[in-house]
């Protein structure tokens, strides 16, 4: 079973099972983008969702953390049927998400989400957003980004204050991973506007906060056109993940490093050592962003650029969205792998347990918990046959 292509399908398999049985989620990462002011944060963890929907800019634009987890909905029957569906995009029913069929979307952002136009709806009318702190449902990824906006200056003030009161935010769609990411506000030094004077101290906590957690994965983002000496970010990584085992080093920007120089030595990993290694991207331009450049533009140029560049042509294969995409799946991968035993054991112990209530229940009334509790018991051995042997090659033991 090709692994990236199916890590939307064995998620999914394994929510619908946990949710069945009432047990918790699967346990997934968080991915969490960590840098200083201006790296390139913003602009990273949008080109991995696929879509334009984040505040970015020159100066402090994300002041407050921003919580984005996207939803997996299934796609509504029939959809193959559709004849609008079918014709606007090429719909390739495994590879919805990290990896992205680029082969038959050559125009596809790196996204967790299908391509499409700004209309978040273009494609299938089937995706949506949603925020915490207001109850409406969004469909263009412009009012989102308003929204952001509006919630930002509502909570952290105009004049560039800092909140770590996270805005959530809930994007559904057929063409989604299950999957939490954070934008968090940039490290910075020095207090500007209303930003009290122990700032630095202030963003740096709230960091941590996010990546202490063993649970989630780092994206270091460090600017090329800075020493990487400097950067905040692998820093701050290293305080929390020593051994680099959950630090995924983004270098962006090397489409603005000074002439005569090159990123070769850190791409490589001959200048810091991190296990999941360095992914060197070029994401748009300030001008980029006021010209309204589309996403797709932006990957098509990115990827010229590596492929055409004297340095990086040899390494392309390696560099740009769309591999470090490809490695965020491979890191995910793993990380199911790794939860495995542990949710077998779970499962077992719930199957258990229902065995028992079914038993209690003999012949007797509650026919629709019964009907509840057989459901689960078919849904479990599905799961246990076809997916949890697949991918590691034993079964799940039936306990009762
Ligand atoms: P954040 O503050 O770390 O979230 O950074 P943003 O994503 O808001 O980007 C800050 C500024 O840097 C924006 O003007 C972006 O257009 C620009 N920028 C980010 N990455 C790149 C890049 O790879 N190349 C170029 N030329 N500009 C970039
Ligand atoms: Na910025
Ligand atoms: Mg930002």
């Amino acid at each position: 079973m090709s692994m990236d292509g199916d890590l939307i399908a064995l998620v999914n398999k394994l929510q619908d099972t946990f949710n069945a049985i009432g047990g918790d989620n699967v346990d997934l990462p968080q991915i969490v983008v960590v840098g200083s002011q201006s790296s390139g944060k913003s602009s990273v963890l949008e080109t991995i969702v696929g879509r334009d929907f984040l505040p970015r800019g020159q100066g402090i634009v994300t002041r407050r953390p921003l919580v984005l987890q996207l939803i997996h909905t299934p796609a509504p029957s029939g959809l193959g049927a559709n004849p609008s569906a079918s014709t606007s995009v090429r719909r390739s029913p495994r590879i919805d998400g990290y990896l992205p069929d680029l082969e038959q979307t050559p125009t596809a952002g790196a996204g967790v989400m299908r391509p499409g136009g700004r209309e978040m709806g273009g494609n299938t009318g089937t995706e949506y957003a949603e925020f915490l702190h207001i109850n409406r449902r969004f469909t263009d990824f412009d009012e989102i980004r308003k929204e952001i906006e509006a919630e930002t200056f509502r909570v952290a003030g105009q004049n560039k204050g800092v909140s770590k009161l996270p805005i959530n935010l809930k994007i559904y769609g057929p063409g989604v991973l299950n999957l939490t990411l954070v934008d968090l506000p940039g490290l910075t030094k020095v207090p500007v506007g209303d930003q009290p004077t122990d700032i630095e101290r202030q963003i740096k906590n709230l960091v941590v906060d996010y990546i202490s957690k063993p649970n989630s994965v780092i994206l270091a983002v460090s600017p090329a056109n800075v020493d990487l000496a400097n950067s905040d970010s692998l820093k701050l990584a290293r305080s929390v993940d020593p051994r680099g085992l959950r630090t995924l080093g983004v270098l962006t920007k090397l489409d603005l490093m000074d002439a005569g120089t090159n990123a070769l030595d850190i791409l490589t990993g001959r200048t810091y050592p991190l296990k999941l290694g360095f992914v060197g991207v070029v994401n748009r331009s300030q001008q980029d962003i006021m010209q309204d450049l589309p996403m797709e533009d932006a990957r098509r140029k990115e990827e010229e650029f590596f492929h055409t560049h004297p340095v990086y042509r040899n390494l392309a294969h390696r560099c740009g969205t769309k591999y470090l995409a490809k490695t965020l799946n491979a890191v995910l991968m793993a990380h199911i792998r790794e939860k495995l035993p542990d949710m077998k054991a779970r499962l077992n112990t719930l199957m258990g347990q229902t065995q028992q209530e079914l038993n209690a229940f003999g012949d007797a009334t509650f026919l629709g918990e019964q009907h509840r509790g057989s459901l689960i018991l078919k849904l479990m051995t599905e799961f246990s046959r076809d997916f949890v042997s697949s991918i590691d090659g034993t079964s799940l033991e039936i306990s009762t």
